[in-house]
């Protein structure tokens, strides 16, 4: 069961999702990288925003002049980005729907030329997991990118005291208490393994990151990574 009560209390009573309108640096980052690597017009094509939360990156890039498709599981949260969708005047350019990104997606294969998953798929279980993988290699098109912005494990002291005093039922997983949320963190080893049956890896680089949560600032590590897919 996707944890959809835990998400939607989130949006309802914020303790950690941003409320910003704005793209995270590491998804604009991904975007320089596609004009200036590989080449790619941020304009006239398909996204596909895993966990799109408000729509920071879905409207940014509708905006732009792509079509862009929402995933989320939190009705608070869609609507927030639809209203700021009309705000913006491109509802037409973008589809918000509430649906799993750990259930198969009602989407065309070889569809999207960017798929982007901004710290939305660790709270997936295994079996999610699995569907979420094989659907955005479904509907990506051979040599579309995927962005991928995940937790990680290595060297990130606060994943480990959580793993060590709340862990949860499946490997690498603790529950975030206050949230009643259970998150996977990924060592390197582990992610490149997940990843590369399905994709590609381009880049993959390790961050830290400040995770806010109750007005406190957690030193979080994240990965970044660039998958394209192949034939
Ligand atoms: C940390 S927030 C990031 C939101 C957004 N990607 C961003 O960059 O602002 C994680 C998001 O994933 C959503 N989410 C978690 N599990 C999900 C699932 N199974 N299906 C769809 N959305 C999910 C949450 O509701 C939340 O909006």
């Amino acid at each position: 069961m996707p944890q959809i009560s835990s998400w939607e209390n989130e949006y309802q009573d914020s303790k950690l999702v941003t409320k910003n309108s704005e793209p995270q640096n590491d998804t604009l980052r991904f975007f320089k990288y596609l004009k200036k690597e590989a080449k790619l017009e941020l304009e006239n094509l398909n996204i596909l925003d895993l966990g799109c939360g408000t729509g920071r990156n879905s409207n940014y890039l509708a905006n732009l002049g792509n079509k862009a498709v929402g995933l989320e599981i939190s009705e608070t949260a869609l609507k927030i980005a639809k209203s700021r969708a009309r705000e913006l005047g491109i509802e037409k350019n973008v589809k918000y729907l509430n649906l799993s990104i750990g259930a198969k997606y009602p989407l065309e294969d070889n569809f999207f030329d960017i798929a982007l998953d901004v710290t939305s798929s660790n709270s997936l279980n295994e079996k999610e997991r699995e569907i979420y993988l094989q659907e955005v290699s479904r509907v990506l098109k051979t040599g579309g990118y995927f962005f991928v912005r995940g937790l990680c494990k290595d060297g990130d002291k606060n994943a480990k005291n959580l793993l060590k005093l709340s862990p949860g039922r499946e490997y690498d997983t603790y529950i975030m208490k206050e949230m009643g949320l259970t998150e996977r963190v990924f060592t390197e080893i582990d992610f490149r393994k997940m990843y590369s049956q399905y994709f590609k890896i381009k880049k993959l680089e390790k961050k830290s990151g400040y995770a806010k949560f109750q007005g406190r600032n957690y030193k979080r590590n994240y990965w970044i990574a660039y998958l394209q897919k192949e034939n």
